[in-house]
């Protein structure tokens, strides 16, 4: 159907109380088992890569996989560089055909994250994408390397990016974290609340694994329209392939593979009240 920006897909999901899925991607397989739940429910979704996964696969060899199975798919989908860290990486995510891009300065002070958001904000735009940025810090870290502690988004500090920072959407840290949850961990949808009355703004949640379905519905309540799950496709996926063990032929694993992204991918459409979305966009 179409190669679309986040900012269309999160700007309808905003308005009409409904999160798009943000699903982290690692091999073609992922690739399409996302875009088969996303077109057996005619819902738009995301395909995203983090900069931290590259070493494992290369975005030279993923991104153009990506950017073609989304322009093939018969539902409309964003391709969306999660955590960009460095320039160069960014910049490629972009020349590849990239929708989206993410600047993650969240371990900047305020004034350092603004000033180099706004540079990666005007780069992209020169290549008409959506830009996405981090403020306070989302816990622990996208590929589990590093056990980064969570930091609320300030109040003020938020105001002050958004009156400097051209972005589409806003990550906010409200206990969130990357990875599977401690059963001890409390998301603070009251600080979510203050930050949405005060700044009514469409909102990314990261860290979707391990959230419930009440979870989700009470995020888009409070203007979350974009949610990223990668953890928990992963999980599904090779959870797929041990109930297939022991497997005689290399492609029982490539369709379990599959198999289990895509039935990850589809609950989580049906939990953040995406499916059958399509006309919307
Ligand atoms: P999970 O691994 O917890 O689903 O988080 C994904 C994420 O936020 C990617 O940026």
């Amino acid at each position: 159907m179409t190669l679309v920006t986040v900012k269309e897909l999160t700007d309808k999901a905003y308005q009409n109380g409904y999160a798009i899925g943000a699903f982290s991607v690692a091999s073609t397989e992922m690739i399409n088992g996302a875009i088969q739940a996303a077109e057996r429910t005619n819902a738009p979704i995301i395909l995203q890569i983090a900069e931290v996964r590259l070493k494992q696969t290369p975005l030279h060899i993923i991104g153009p996989a990506m950017v073609q199975a989304a322009k093939e798919a018969a539902v409309p989908i964003a391709v969306h560089l999660d955590h960009g860290l460095t320039e160069p990486v960014i910049k490629q995510a972009l020349e590849l055909g990239f929708t989206s891009v993410m600047f993650d300065g969240s371990m900047f002070p305020i004034e350092e994250n603004i000033a180099k958001s706004q540079k990666i904000s005007r780069m992209a735009r020169q290549y008409s994408a959506s830009f996405e940025a981090e403020i306070g810090k989302v816990g622990g870290s996208e590929d589990g390397s590093e056990d980064i502690e969570a930091q609320l988004t300030a109040l003020h500090e938020a105001k002050l990016f958004l009156n400097q920072v051209d972005v589409d959407v806003l990550a906010v840290a409200i206990g969130n974290s990357h990875g599977f949850y401690k059963s001890t961990t409390q998301i603070r949808f009251d600080h979510l609340e203050i930050l949405q009355q005060a700044l009514q703004y469409p909102f990314v949640l990261h860290g979707g694994s391990g959230l419930t379905e009440q979870d989700f519905h009470v995020a888009i309540e409070q203007g979350v329209a974009k949610i990223n799950v990668a953890t928990s496709t992963f999980h599904a996926a090779l959870q797929k392939v041990k109930e297939l063990e022991p497997m005689q032929d290399y492609y029982e694993l490539h369709n379990a593979l599959i198999d289990g992204s895509a039935e990850n991918v589809e609950k989580h459409i049906h939990m953040f009240r995406s499916a059958g979305r399509v006309q919307y966009v």
